[in-house]
């Protein structure tokens, strides 16, 4: 990152998807000598700040990795805290979520996860199936290999049933059959914490996306580290692989 800028944000030119790894909160809540879960209660209210300034920067999609299909390795204590914390939020924040015109959608295999999570989860889908200023897709029990494998068996299920060939299988094709198709690839990733790796979010989507790295654990996370990391995402040449 350069240092502080102010330089003003060119809203012709907004990352048209950001995607997001919440990382840190455990951190956070050990630099205070509390537990992990107070991390991932603040970590909670991060999320809020980051809606209400994704909305007022003009941004149409976000995605934000809240539950990998790794993250089932930590204590059961801490899923089960993770998870009634996640319901607790949607009920508190889905009148404002709703007010705002969010869309939210799931990305991840959420059989999985306790069922009163899947419920309040479904309300909260079902409410905002609508609504059009922004979609708001959130990574639970997300895995970037599970979604190419599941998107890989969706086709050889229709290759088997002789409903396709497999000479149609394209780039296209298969990016059709991942969690949220009709979604632009990430233009702009960032990932809070210091940590500078992926952890299997959104593989097939950050092709070309710029990666931006930011040393604020994620329940700092704010307005101004968004605007942050947008005034770095456009002051960046993209090439695609095409001529400097
Ligand atoms: C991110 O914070 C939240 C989840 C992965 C659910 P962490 O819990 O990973 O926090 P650190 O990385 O241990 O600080
Ligand atoms: C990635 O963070 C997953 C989420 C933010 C939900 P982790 O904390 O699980 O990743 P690693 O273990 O540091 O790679
Ligand atoms: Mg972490």
């Amino acid at each position: 990152m350069p240092e502080q800028n102010n330089a003003a944000i060119d809203p012709r030119h907004l990352p048209r998807h950001v995607a997001i790894i919440m990382d840190g909160n455990g951190r956070w809540a050990e630099q205070r000598g509390l537990p992990r879960t107070k991390g991932h209660e603040a970590g909670a209210d991060a999320v809020r700040e980051t809606l209400k300034a994704a909305r007022e920067l003009g941004l149409k999609v976000l995605s934000l990795y809240a539950f990998s299909t790794e993250n089932w390795r930590r204590s059961r204590a801490e899923v089960n805290a993770l998870f009634r914390l996640m319901s607790h939020h949607i009920r508190r924040e889905l009148d404002e979520i709703a007010k705002h015109g969010i869309r939210v959608r799931i990305m991840g295999d959420i059989e999985r996860l306790p069922e009163q999570a899947r419920k309040d989860l479904q309300t909260c889908i079902d409410r905002t199936a609508r609504n059009t200023e922004m979609d708001v897709c959130v990574g639970l029990n997300y895995g970037g290999r599970a979604e190419i494998v599941r998107a890989a068996r969706r086709l050889a299920s229709q290759c088997a049933a002789r409903a396709m060939r497999s000479e149609e299988i394209t780039e296209d094709r298969f990016a059709r059959e991942l969690y949220v198709p009709e979604h632009p690839e990430v233009d702009l990733l960032i990932r809070t914490s210091g940590e500078q790796r992926i952890s299997n979010f959104m593989l097939w989507q950050i092709s070309y996306a710029e990666i931006v790295f930011l040393p604020v654990l994620w329940p700092d996370f704010n307005g101004h580290w968004m605007r942050e990391a947008i005034r770095e995402f456009q002051s960046r040449r993209r090439r695609f692989g095409g001529r400097p």
